[in-house]
């Protein structure tokens, strides 16, 4: 079974897709790393991302590997992200990673959380979440979580999010059966209840 939890920076899908997949006994997929370890090897090697996606080894876990190196930390600065989501806009990058996810989510439980889980990855997905929140508190969220003044997280966000939603390929999207959540003041149990409440129903239809 695939849950897909799909939705902008910062309204809480990894810490939600996280928590669901420990209540569950899941396993949880983060997408965007992947677009992550892409981003940061093409900009450490000033190359296209395009030409590094097919040749990069990601492995996913408690930690980041790229070519086995720890990355965890290093995916997440601010350069990484913005390396991130250029390599996100980019066919030849989503092909060579959506069919790597395809091969991932293929077999056992998931909750796999991205941009396109829902639409692309996993369409048929046996429940799909997409998780909003407002711009302000999604930015407050972050600058808490890499420690950033909120405006300038905010300035970032609203780049990012156009590119994210904008770009020809595979925008930002709710698929049309995702359910809609929509975060701001709710806490993280709130929404994982309502997540595996989801799971719950369709588990007994
Ligand atoms: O979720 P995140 O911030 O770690 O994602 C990093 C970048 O990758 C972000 O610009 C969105 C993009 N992304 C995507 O296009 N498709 C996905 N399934 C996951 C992430």
């Amino acid at each position: 079974m695939v849950v897909a939890i799909d939705g902008p920076a910062g309204a809480g899908k990894s810490s939600v897709a996280r928590a669901v997949a420990a209540a569950l006994g899941f396993t949880y997929l983060d997408s965007g790393a992947m677009y992550r370890c892409v981003g940061l090897a093409a900009f450490e090697r000033g190359a296209e991302p395009a030409e590094v996606a097919g040749e990069v080894r990601i492995e996913l876990g408690e930690r980041i590997l790229l070519d086995g190196r720890d990355v965890t930390d290093a995916i997440r600065t601010p350069e990484a992200s913005e390396a991130a989501s250029r390599a996100a806009a980019d066919p030849v990058v989503r092909r060579a990673l959506v069919t790597q996810q395809q091969r991932i989510v293929a077999d056992g439980d998931w909750v796999a959380e991205g941009r396109d889980i829902g639409t692309v990855v996993a369409p048929d997905a046996a429940v799909k979440v997409f998780l909003t929140a407002s711009p302000e508190e999604r930015a407050r969220r972050r600058a808490v979580q890499i420690g950033a003044d909120v405006a300038t997280v905010l300035a970032e966000q609203t780049i990012r999010d156009e590119r994210d939603t904008t770009r020809e390929h595979d925008p930002l999207a709710a698929a049309d059966d995702a359910v809609a959540l929509d975060t701001t003041g709710l806490s993280l149990e709130d929404v994982v209840a309502r997540v595996t409440a989801l799971v719950a129903e369709q588990r007994k239809s």
